[in-house]
């Protein structure tokens, strides 16, 4: 049974985790968070992911997986911790940094390395070169020269591997997603490519390193870039009195044409991350890039505008949240816009606020220390509020009556109810 360390329990590492387990890799899972070892350990799962709960129990009632603080001897080692930006977009990789020293007495000759955290590019060259003076014992490939014939029984393999995956459909994409394969060099691919091939029936595609990291990079601005343009257009609709949602229907009614959805701004771990990374990486090339970050970072604003404008109306404006997650259906609250646009209702003092969110039982603490706010039910939201303004597209929100709608104010960032 071959044995795989995973640094990183969260969003990304715990499913992967158990799934490696539940397809016989034994599974020796780390977190310097003592509450989530502990919480893994007793199965129990510290994130909301749709068919986790079961697996994460099969998985540690099996004796597949286990979790500590510390990293074990294994065959392959994963790194799913988390990659940041500092308040001035600067990209931080300490966590990364942490990671790979806490694995390096570990490591032994033949052992693969991946790195499937979103990573700057050039961060696996750089992650090969502290290998090297962490672990002088061992040989580390590198992008530019090959392993001497000689040190081919010390060498230890080392690949980028991005996570791919939206989170509420992990489970399923861990299997079915295509992955992008970089080797620090052609054999750390290739043997990278060996182990995914196990578990995923997606195309596996190798390349190098620097091309994997760009790739992930590239794939999350794409994103990022098409949702400021649609925000964009929300913005110029609102101007000259048009529905944003009836104009993108029928933009989107043309065969090349595929505008996405606008909302309240662009939250989740990742999205609002990576693009600074290509900024950083070339920050006189990535003009576009860099312009529709800023567009997406300013759309709360925009929102709080609408927001308030409605709430002019209203002596005692009592207003109803839908939604604080950065999207639908998750607990996930990492970056959400939905909480920077209650936060700054909250410090301008707009109205009472209700919070309606169905995924969390408790508020964030930056929301919790104001007392004009409370977390309710939907029911007691939509009875007690004047204005309901829809944050996130969960899915319980979606059959609210017309009925109850017509007697509020309404400010819908979501196009459900239009
Ligand atoms: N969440 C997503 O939707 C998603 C999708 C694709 C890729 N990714 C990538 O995966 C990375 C991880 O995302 P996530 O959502 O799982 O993050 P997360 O915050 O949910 O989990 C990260 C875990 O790592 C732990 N950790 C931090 N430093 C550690 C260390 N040195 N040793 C051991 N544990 C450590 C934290 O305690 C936390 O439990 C992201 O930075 C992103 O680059 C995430």
């Amino acid at each position: 049974m071959e044995k795989v360390c995973i640094l990183g329990l969260g969003y990304i590492g715990l499913p992967t985790a158990s799934l490696l387990a539940a397809k016989g890799f034994s599974v020796h899972g780390v977190d310097k968070n003592p509450k989530v070892v502990d919480a893994v350990n007793k199965s129990y799962p510290h994130i909301h992911e749709p068919g986790l709960s079961n697996l994460l129990e099969s998985a540690v009632h099996s004796g597949n997986l286990m979790a500590s603080l510390e990293p074990v001897h294994a065959d392959i080692f994963i790194i799913t911790v988390p990659s940041l930006i500092t308040d001035e977009h600067l990209p931080d990789i300490a966590h990364i940094k942490e990671a790979i020293h806490a694995i390096a007495p570990y490591l032994t000759p033949g052992c693969l390395i991946i790195i499937e955290t979103t990573v700057p590019v050039g961060t696996t060259e750089k992650i090969a070169g502290w290998l090297s003076q962490l672990r002088n014992d061992l040989i580390i490939p590198s992008m530019t020269s090959t392993v001497p014939k000689a040190g081919k029984e010390k060498q230890v393999f080392l690949a980028h591997c991005p996570e791919r995956v939206s989170p509420g459909r992990t489970l399923i994409e861990l299997v079915e997603n295509s992955r992008v394969i970089g080797g620090i060099d052609q054999l750390s691919g290739q043997k990278a490519h060996m182990f995914y091939k196990r578990f995923v029936c997606g195309e596996l595609f190798i390349t190098n390193a620097r091309t994997a990291e760009l790739t992930k990079l590239a794939e999350n601005s794409f994103r990022d870039v098409n949702i400021a343009f649609a925000n964009e257009l929300s913005l110029i609709c609102a101007n000259l009195g048009i529905n944003v949602w009836e104009l993108v229907k029928l933009a989107n009614s043309h065969p090349r044409v595929s505008i996405l959805d606008p909302g309240p701004g662009v939250g989740g771990h990742c999205l609002p991350k990576d693009s600074w990374f290509i900024k950083h990486a070339a920050p006189e090339l990535s003009k576009i890039i860099h312009t529709a970050r800023k567009i997406n970072d300013c759309i709360p604003n925009e929102i709080i505008v609408q927001i308030k404008c409605k709430a002019a109306c209203f002596q005692e404006p009592v207003i109803a949240c839908l939604g604080l997650t950065y999207k639908s259906n998750t607990d996930d609250l990492r970056e959400s816009p939905a909480i920077k646009i209650v936060k700054q209702l909250l410090d301008e003092k707009v109205g009472k606020i209700l919070i309606i969110e169905p995924h969390i039982n408790a508020l964030p603490k930056t929301l919790a220390k104001h007392d004009r706010i409370k977390l309710v039910d939907l029911q007691e939201g939509l009875t007690q509020a004047n204005l309901v303004v829809l944050l996130v597209a969960h899915d319980t929100f979606k059959n609210i009556g017309k009925n109850i709608l017509k007697e509020k104010v309404v400010v819908d960032t979501r196009g459900m109810w239009l």
